[in-house]
């Protein structure tokens, strides 16, 4: 059986001293909450993604069972359990997004970035994520990037998130 490695081996002094900060916000019996705050520093400090033996190893750090914490880590979008580009593009595809033509916004951003959904670029980039509902329905369709979201999407609109982001015309 392997051996799980702790998690003060496996990321900063600095990340570990901040995970620390949030758990004793809480009372020692409440271990769940920090789960949240943790996930987001060791992302951070592990290229935007995050992986298995971090996962346990925090579920081991903050004595909670492993499951608590890979349940949070894919519920929300904005972690990503796999490795990802520099910059995440997030597109929802549920219902009213759906309704409202995210297919075709999806197409474009595909053409646009050539990639497919879930892929990153050759350069390690941009990833296009499809995301569940990111409840922005009254502005459908919408995709977020960089902790911003964008509403009322138009592949016109896609070119101009797309020109903030470095993206040019030709690539
Ligand atoms: S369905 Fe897309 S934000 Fe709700």
């Amino acid at each position: 059986m392997a051996v799980a490695l702790k998690l003060e081996k496996m990321i900063s002094e600095q990340a570990v001293a901040d995970i620390e900060h949030w758990r004793k916000k809480y009372p020692v019996e409440r271990k769940r909450p920090p789960i949240l705050a943790a996930l987001h520093i060791i992302q951070k400090e592990n290229n935007n993604s995050l992986n298995e033996p971090l996962m346990q190893a925090l579920a081991d750090y903050l004595d909670v069972p492993h499951i608590a914490v890979y349940e949070v880590a894919t519920f929300y979008s904005m972690y990503h359990t796999k490795p990802v580009g520099k910059t995440v593009i997030s597109v929802c595809t549920n219902l009213s997004c759906m309704l409202c033509g995210s297919k075709n916004i999806v197409t474009h951003l595909e053409k646009r970035l050539n990639i497919r959904l879930g892929e990153t670029t050759e350069d390690g980039a941009f990833t296009l994520k499809e995301v569940e509902c990111m409840a922005a329905c009254g502005g459908a369709p919408m995709l977020e990037v960089k902790e911003e979201f964008h509403e009322n999407l138009t592949t016109e609109k896609v070119d101009h998130i797309l020109a903030e982001l470095g993206v040019d015309e030709d690539e």
